[in-house]
């Protein structure tokens, strides 16, 4: 496959363990037909050899503003590489050097790279897991993107601590194929910012019960990677769950009950351009969540319980420009509720699947919908996997949106 012929990628690697993983990303890159031109930190050499890198990029990798010829200095010419790249692409960016470009710190050739380059850039992060989720990191890596650069998620798992936990730089396939997706315009969320909720809520009671449901985040996962295929740059919030999604090329947000679905999908709205509303909030909680274990001695016969925020309902009503989709569970007259819905929640539109089709809703691997969209007239499809029915949506939406 050739599916980066004639394009040029400046890759700048930092000073983190994590960069063992970049010759394997520059073979694979070479393998599609980019050209790379590799610019190291000061100190990544101490974690993969310059060597092996310009032997993998057939090209000179650079660390310093000069070359290394101390009786004919030469400058590297950080604009006119800028200018070259059709992408930059920092991997992995440690906290110092997302720092640094966050406030324009010109501290070595690869910032300097980085602020002459009027390419597209993109971030792919790694640290241990308490830098990573550090309020100062964040904000740095937040301000990164209001400069429009994309800023990859991290994965979980091992780190080099010893920690577990997010972190971890994507593996080199996963970062190819992030670096494909951008390159390939033909994706129709190319440039998309997707948010999709998923999972059920768990409500507490006391430390050992809840509240929740039977949904299993199956539906919601799909439509992830399906949006994700598609060139979509995905957010998926996501309550408890089951799943493996550890190695997942999006950005993924878990949370456990309402309020904080609620706190994570606001801080991503204002950004999204289409959100689907997947997730089986809990309606209500406990109005007092008990500290200890209740006894059966002590305890009474009722629980006060109090509504949870309309997650999607307050987006309904902050709406801009976001395209907005909902679902509806429903076990009795679907199609009246699902429209009621529509209209009282502000939506585009709406995924009813109805409790009376066997193999449809909950927990299952197959799910059975009707997609109404604004003209209020309803498509009906039938039984699928969780999978085809995640591309159904997504193409009844990009034909609505057209
Ligand atoms: N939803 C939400 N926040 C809530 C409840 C629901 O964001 N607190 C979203 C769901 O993700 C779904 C849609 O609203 O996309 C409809 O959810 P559903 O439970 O079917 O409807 P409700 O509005 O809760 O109404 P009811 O339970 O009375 O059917």
């Amino acid at each position: 496959m050739s599916r980066l012929r004639g394009k040029n990628i400046v890759l700048g690697i930092s000073a983190g363990i994590a960069a063992y993983k970049t010759p394997l990303l520059v073979r694979l890159l070479k393998k599609e037909g980019a050209r790379v031109r590799i610019i190291l930190t000061p100190n990544a050499h101490k974690f993969v050899t310059p060597l092996t890198l310009s032997v993998l990029s057939e090209e000179e990798v650079l660390t310093s503003f000069t070359a290394e010829d101390k009786d004919n200095p030469v400058w590297n010419d950080h604009v006119a590489i800028g200018n070259w790249a059709d992408l930059m692409f920092i991997a992995p960016a440690t906290a110092h050097t997302i720092s640094s470009m966050a406030h324009a710190k010109c501290n070595n050739l690869l910032i300097a790279t980085y602020l002459s380059a009027t390419c597209p850039v993109m971030i792919a992060p790694a640290m241990d897991l308490d830098m990573y989720g550090h309020p100062a990191n964040q904000k740095n890596l937040e301000l990164l993107a209001s400069y429009g650069h994309t800023v990859l998620p991290v994965g979980e798992g091992p780190l080099a601590s010893g920690l577990v936990g997010k972190g971890r730089l994507l593996e080199p396939e996963i970062l190819k194929d992030h670096i494909l997706s951008f390159f390939d315009k033909k994706g129709p969320l190319q440039g998309k910012k997707v948010l999709i909720t998923a999972g059920p809520t768990y409500e507490k009671i006391d430390p050992v019960r809840f509240i929740g449901n039977f949904s299993s985040g199956k539906m919601g996962v799909a439509l992830a990677w399906r949006a994700y295929h598609l060139g979509g740059e995905v957010d998926l919030v996501i309550g408890p769950n089951t799943l493996e999604l550890v190695e997942s090329p999006f950005n993924i947000i878990p949370v456990v009950n309402a309020q904080q679905m609620h706190h994570a999908v606001m801080k991503s709205y204002q950004y999204a351009d289409i959100v689907i509303s997947a997730a089986a909030v809990a309606d209500f909680r406990p109005k007092n969540q008990s500290l200890s274990k209740i006894k059966k001695s002590t305890a009474t016969d009722t629980i006060h319980l109090e509504k949870t925020p309309d997650i999607l309902f307050e987006m309904g009503a902050k709406k801009k420009n976001q395209f907005l989709v909902g679902f509806a569970l429903e076990t009795d007259d679907g199609l009246t509720a699902a429209l009621g819905k529509m209209k009282e929640k502000n939506l585009d539109a709406i995924v009813l699947n109805s409790l009376q089709d066997a193999g449809a809703g909950f927990a299952t691997d197959t799910n059975k919908i009707t997609y109404i969209g604004n003209d209020e007239k309803p498509t009906i499809f039938p039984l699928k996997s969780k999978k085809a029915v995640a591309q159904d949506i997504w193409n009844e939406i990009i034909a609505q949106r057209h």
